[in-house]
């Protein structure tokens, strides 16, 4: 296994990591990450394989296991129910529970609300230069969540500061100080949830938290700490990630002097596609592995984990011919930009829903739409979204 060495801080990374992903790739299938510590795969057949591979998982060997620092432990008290970090049975029962409630009914009756909030943030978009981040791709997938979980729209502005807050446990950019304030958004919102959670049992609705409160009623299926971390879990993963698909999509979009015919009726899924594909708002996953398994050549031990690096997958040249330019017309294959196995992303049809009207309304509404600066990512790796989109109509 070759070596490669790459800070995932370094400015030129951040805004451009893909000449990297190129480089590791042609190294072979699985290259050590000298900054990870970590073997990592690049290339589209070792990712795929190895997030479909039932032997690989999230949650981590119980004696791999290392002892959480204090000032972070109401961080993982939420994430020790998160499915996100689990495998079967618990996951499969936790996702059931969730995919119960997420049905694909509930999610496309949203669509014309969906559209309705596009039109109603373009009619209060000031005149002149703006940013498209906050002004629009910011608002869209926060108001949507809150509205399918049934928490208060109002409180956009705090969920997305404790989800801010809170992500930035995954970031290469982590600090004590980001860890205190993970901390603290996590005792904050699962203080909140606790109460509103109380508060929806005595008025239940017709929303997801009603839901996910009455199979936990029924006594067999969720716990109150698993109700409360899934509303979190739900809450950021469905924002945090379609926020940078709006905003990546729409760069690109622009970069490459669209939208021509794109996001026609006929071409806008597979246009959408196509930018998560590009560039995607998610770069890398990990596994761990359960037992001796050998991909590719490479033998991985129990206990091994592994960078899955999805971003880079979907630039491989197989399958993808010249996969660094975007064409929206390129015949479909599947990307890596939701996952793929067992975890898939859950909400991936609501992202796509929010995407395939958020990006055509707004080239309808704005055909002028043009970029008045250069964008730049923010230094949040392995998140990969802007942190301002300014434009000008
Ligand atoms: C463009 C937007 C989105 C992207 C790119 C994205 C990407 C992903 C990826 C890559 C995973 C799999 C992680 C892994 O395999 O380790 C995932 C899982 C997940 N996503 Fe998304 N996501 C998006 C939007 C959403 C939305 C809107 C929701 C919720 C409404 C959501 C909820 C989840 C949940 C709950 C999981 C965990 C599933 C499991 O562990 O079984 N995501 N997402």
């Amino acid at each position: 296994m070759k070596h490669i060495s790459q800070s995932p801080i370094d400015p030129a990374f951040v805004q451009n990591p893909y000449p990297f992903y190129d480089r590791a790739r042609a190294l072979g299938p699985v290259v050590y990450w000298d900054e990870y510590k970590m073997p990592c795969v690049f290339g589209f057949a070792a990712a795929n394989t190895i997030l479909r591979d039932r032997r690989f998982g999230r949650e981590v060997p119980e004696n791999m296991r290392k002892p959480i620092a204090p000032h972070t432990a109401p961080f993982y008290a939420i994430e020790a129910h998160s499915m996100l970090e689990l495998e079967p049975p618990r996951h499969t029962r936790l996702r059931s529970l969730v995919l119960r409630g997420f049905t694909s009914r509930r999610i496309n009756a949203m669509a014309p609300e969906i559209e309705a909030l596009c039109h109603e943030l373009i009619d209060a978009f000031p005149t002149g230069r703006f940013d498209l981040l906050k002004a629009y791709a910011e608002s869209i997938p926060v108001i949507v969540i809150a509205r399918l979980l049934g928490v208060p729209e109002a409180m956009k502005d705090q969920l997305m500061q404790w989800s801010h807050d809170m992500v930035g446990m995954y970031q290469a950019s982590r600090t004590r100080a980001s860890e205190e304030a993970a901390a603290k958004a996590s005792s904050e919102f699962s203080g909140f949830m606790r109460a509103y959670v109380d508060e929806r049992r005595a008025h239940p609705g017709d929303d997801l938290i009603t839901s996910l409160i009455q199979a936990e009623e029924a006594g067999e299926k969720l716990s109150t700490d698993e109700l409360i971390t899934t509303c979190i879990l739900l809450l950021n993963a469905g924002h945090e990630a379609t926020v940078h698909g709006i905003g990546n999509g729409v760069k690109t979009i622009l970069e490459a002097g669209g939208p021509r015919d794109w996001l026609s009726v006929e071409n806008r899924a597979a246009t959408i596609e196509e930018t998560l594909r590009f560039d995607p708002p998610l770069h890398m996953f990990t596994r761990w592995a359960y037992e001796r398994i050998e991909i590719m050549g490479h033998v991985f031990e129990p206990g091994d984990e592994v960078g899955v690096m999805l971003a880079a997958a979907s630039r491989d040249p197989d399958p993808w011919d010249a996969p660094e330019t975007f064409d929206p017309r390129r015949p479909t294959k599947p990307h890596l930009a939701f996952g793929v196995g067992l975890h898939f992303c859950v909400g991936a049809p609501l992202a796509r829903l929010e995407m395939t009207a958020a990006l055509p309304i707004l080239f309808e509404r704005l055909p002028n739409l043009r970029l008045a600066e250069p964008p730049r990512y923010s230094d949040t790796y392995h998140f990969h979204g802007l942190s301002a989109l300014m434009v000008d109509t």
